[in-house]
């Protein structure tokens, strides 16, 4: 007979049943369930709505019925590893040091741990029925955000090294379908059109979403979102369905690996660090630790997906000591001036950004060794003293006197063939003997899993920190990895590089804001190629894309919505008439705002070719910005319109409090002009009872109830190609909304 546990009590629950010992990991509205089978195999059984008794989910507390055990066949391991019938994606590979290629694993024992008043951990380890290994499941239940963030931990407690040939971080599985089947929202791209939202039936089979490239890529990005295909059960809408999904936390070769089965429908979900060209020697007495796999569940379609990862991020991900913080407005050249950097442009550059109201300065690329394109100086992290023939001190000292803080760009891990660093150490780039190597954008990539080499980037950067009054640093990584040798590393270790670097990545990164905490780092690789939870767990920012193309930017912007908080998201204004990027049509001064400020605002543009009207343009909007930013970067995202398939594009966000929205209306084109109607929005989020003043370009000031706007819905009088308008929603005082 099985005790019963309260469901109110913990998050983590202990089902008591003598032949199945059962847990239950319960959020918020989701549950998650596990079981050992009759030989200690620990056995996924459910993932979906919370239910309001154990007993209610399969297998808990009362035998699996008939139907129930077909589906929970062979391939329901909670990590499976390669041995017997998994045919799926496996979690673990290993080889054993006399040539056995298979792990058994069996459950050994469990605990909690409590990380903080709301964070749970459940830890199951499993062994090897035969050989010294043994595998912690961590299973961190986020109880807000309907969340679970799992990673494992593999230790080899024997005496002689073992080869691990893969080790994802977890494996999720889905509901078994008899009819219908499945689809799959992921975010591809590339350079310069990165995070696209692409979704399609997930075929039966395997489909892979990774990255070999050493880094998270702009090609693929480690999320997925998977709901019904249309049909029976229906697809799910921004506000309604079914979804499962997820994000690994890594920020080098990543694999989301999703088996489809057919007849009946089984889909499982393994991912976590690519295996692809990897292994790793793991020695008597050492642990090899997975990054985390976080997912969730929700009934509320992709609204609340994004909902779901975004508070944790804000809240649990990003570095505490400027996770509540608002991000500054900064201003960086890069776009508009390339290399052609003098102390005189950029403090010409500074006092017009100054006037405009930006509060951060930043020097991009071309600020030092002898860079005067991209051919030269990689690695050589030192003032270029003819750029700044008064140092780099008095300039920052010049940047403060115009009331803004200081940022730099770095390329840390990259050298150039033309560099004293090259010269000097010609053996710290990843090669092959006797290859010539690949060299892109005249540039090698430096051996990160180099211990020496990550000294010297640490010592580098930690000097220019403690030198100057730098406030923010811009981290780039501008080509892949190729031929990642490592020939004088003994044979069995060099495949560890892809994790290696990364490790040393992450390290660097943590030990430079231990001895600089002020700092404000920001994450870039070709524009958005290093967008993910591992590097949010580090950076406090994302530099989206190197495409500044204000009409672009929306969808760019809408699929890092999905996943990635907006705080996070690094947006900048650049005109199209004053770049390069320019295009037929050219947006207003306010479109190309309005489409950087759903994020965290920048400006790229070069501002000496500013008008008056313009620099008292831009500066109103900056005021603005500021005045929102705030419900932006810490309240609730409801993407309204997508720009996908629409001429019309809305973003709103409210504030947790519901006190106060904004939302951004985009006209991309007007068709048939004056037949066509003006657009109609319905906002949501809003409290239904408050009273809320309506300021933007509309006929209607309000006051209306909250009901009112998200039923009715507002007309947004624009006309013609790129009209855009910001619309702010306050709250009536409390005693206006009771009368
Ligand atoms: C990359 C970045 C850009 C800029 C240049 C500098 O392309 O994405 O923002 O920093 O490098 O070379």
């Amino acid at each position: 007979m099985s005790r019963v546990t309260d469901l109110s009590v913990s998050p983590v629950q202990e089902v008591l049943d003598a032949a199945h010992p059962c847990w239950l990991l319960l959020t918020q509205k989701t549950a998650y369930a596990m079981r050992l089978d009759e030989s200690g195999r620990l056995q996924h059984l459910y993932w979906g709505e919370r239910l309001g008794q154990p007993q209610d989910y399969p297998g808990i507390g009362r035998p699996l019925a008939r139907y129930e055990r077909d589906h929970l066949a062979m391939a329901d391991d909670e990590y499976p590893a390669w041995g017997g019938f998994t045919y799926s994606e496996p979690c673990l590979k290993v080889t054993f040091a006399n040539g056995t290629r298979d792990a058994l694993l069996r459950y050994q024992s469990h605990r909690q741990e409590q990380q903080s008043t709301d964070l749970t951990t459940l830890i199951i380890t499993l062994r090897d029925t035969d050989y010294p290994l043994e595998v912690d499941l961590f299973y961190t239940v986020i109880p807000e955000y309907d969340l679970l963030e799992r990673r494992a931990v593999i230790r080899n407690t024997g005496e002689e090294a073992l080869t691990i040939e893969s080790a994802l971080s977890a494996c999720w599985q889905l509901p078994t379908l008899s009819s219908g089947s499945y689809r799959l929202t992921h975010l591809n791209g590339r350079w310069n059109s990165e995070t696209q939202i692409e979704r399609r039936a997930l075929p039966t089979g395997r489909t892979i979403l990774e990255s070999r490239r050493g880094l998270t890529s702009a090609e693929a990005n480690p999320f997925f979102a998977i709901d019904f295909q249309q049909g029976e059960y229906g697809g799910a809408t921004e506000e309604q369905g079914q979804v499962w999904f997820g994000a690994v936390g890594w920020s080098g070769n990543w694999k989301i690996s999703i088996d489809c089965q057919s007849y009946p429908t089984r889909v499982s979900i393994a991912g976590g660090i690519n295996d692809f060209d990897w292994r790793w020697q793991l020695q008597p007495g050492e642990v090899f630790s997975t990054p985390p796999f976080v997912a969730g569940f929700t009934t509320s379609g992709l609204g609340s997906v994004s909902y779901s990862l975004h508070g944790y991020q804000l809240d649990y991900v990003l570095p505490r000591q400027h996770a509540q913080k608002p991000r500054p407005v900064l201003y960086n050249s890069c776009e508009a001036v390339h290399f052609a950097l003098t102390e005189e442009t950029q403090l010409e550059l500074a006092r017009r950004a100054a006037r405009l109201g930006v509060e951060l300065f930043v020097i991009d690329d071309g600020w030092f060794g002898q860079r005067n394109d991209l051919r030269s100086s990689l690695g050589d992290w030192s003032v270029n003293e003819h750029k700044f023939p008064r140092g780099l001190a008095d300039f920052i000292a010049r940047v403060h006197e115009l009331g803004m803080q200081f940022g730099l760009w770095l390329e840390p891990e990259m050298v150039n063939p033309d560099s004293e660093l090259y010269r000097a150490h010609p053996d710290w780039i990843y090669h092959f003997p006797a290859r010539r190597g690949t060299l892109q954008r005249e540039q090698w990539v430096l051996n990160l899993a180099r211990d020496e080499v990550a000294e010297y980037i640490f010592h580098r950067i930690d000097s220019l920190l403690t030198t100057y009054a730098i406030a923010f640093i811009k981290w780039d990584f501008n080509r892949p990895l190729t031929e990642a040798g490592w020939p004088d590393e003994l044979p069995e270790h060099q495949r560890e590089v892809y994790v290696r670097h990364i490790h040393n990545f992450y390290t660097i990164v943590e030990r430079l804001r231990a001895r600089h905490p002020l700092v404000l780092w920001e994450v870039c690789a070709s524009g958005g190629g290093r967008v993910d939870l591992g590097t949010l767990a580090r950076f406090d920012q994302c530099w989206t894309s190197d495409n500044i193309d204000a009409l672009d930017r929306l969808t760019v912007q809408e699929g890092y919505s999905l996943a990635y908080a907006a705080k996070t998201m690094a947006a900048w204004v650049s005109l199209p008439q004053k770049s390069e990027q320019a295009s037929a049509f050219t947006p207003s001064l306010s479109y190309c705002f309005h489409a950087a400020m759903p994020g965290t605002l920048g400006l790229g543009d070069d501002l000496r070719s500013y008008t008056p009207a313009e620099m008292e343009e831009a500066s109103e909007l900056i005021a603005t910005y500021k005045s929102i930013r705030h419900i932006v970067q810490d309240g609730l995202l409801y993407r309204l319109i997508s720009p996908r398939h629409n001429a019309c594009t809305a973003i709103q966000y409210v504030s947790r409090d519901q006190e106060e929205a904004v939302i951004f209306v985009f006209l991309q084109a007007a068709h048939f002009w004056d037949l066509a109607p003006a657009p109609r929005i319905f906002p949501r989020g809003l409290d239904p009872s408050g009273l809320y003043y309506l300021d933007g370009p509309l006929d209607e000031k309000g006051p209306i109830s909250g009901q009112s706007l998200m039923s009715v819905g507002l007309t947004v009088p624009l006309t013609g190609h790129f009209a855009s308008a910001l619309i702010t929603l306050t709250q009536a005082p409390a005693a206006l909304t009771a009368d």
